[in-house]
């Protein structure tokens, strides 16, 4: 825990056949990680949204992470090559409305890598740690994510 006491509320979003079973993995072999995300697992990373992370964001969220199969791994093909893209998109839109894009994280993590779902869950708690909590994201229509 920072000696400010901010503890940060972090949403994950998980593609079920690699990412959601490397936290799984973490889970399993008892590593430690910040219990400060909530996850939500989808079946594919490419099938989150923009909508999804501004809600996400709108909604209180410190951070938003979405993580998935690598490159050349995602059970749907073409999945994570839309995530890259989406996400890409999204941390553009954010810094022209002067929202830090550091708020939002695209991770690639296999289900064999539960070390490494522990290690980006730290330094994803501590980089929002450092940033503090969000500012309110009213300013942004959700209509945005829509178009
Ligand atoms: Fe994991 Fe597509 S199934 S990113």
């Amino acid at each position: 825990m920072e000696a400010s006491g901010f503890e940060p509320r972090i949403i994950a979003f998980l593609c079920n056949w690699c990412s959601y079973a490397g936290a799984d993995l973490a889970g399993v072999s008892r590593l430690q990680y910040p219990p400060n995300i909530r996850v939500v697992r989808v079946m594919c990373s490419g099938g989150v949204s923009p909508h999804h992370l501004l809600y996400a964001l709108q909604k209180g969220a410190d951070g938003v992470l979405v993580a998935g199969c690598h490159i050349g791994d995602c059970h749907y093909l073409k999945g994570n090559y839309m995530t890259i893209k989406r996400v890409t998109f999204l941390k553009d839109l954010l810094n022209f409305v002067g929202y830090d894009p550091q708020r939002l994280r695209l991770e690639w993590i296999s289900a064999a890598e539960g070390p490494r779902f522990a290690e980006v869950v730290r330094d994803f708690t501590a980089q929002i740690q450092s940033l503090g909590p969000a500012p309110s994201f009213k300013a942004v229509p959700l209509a945005l994510a829509r178009a």
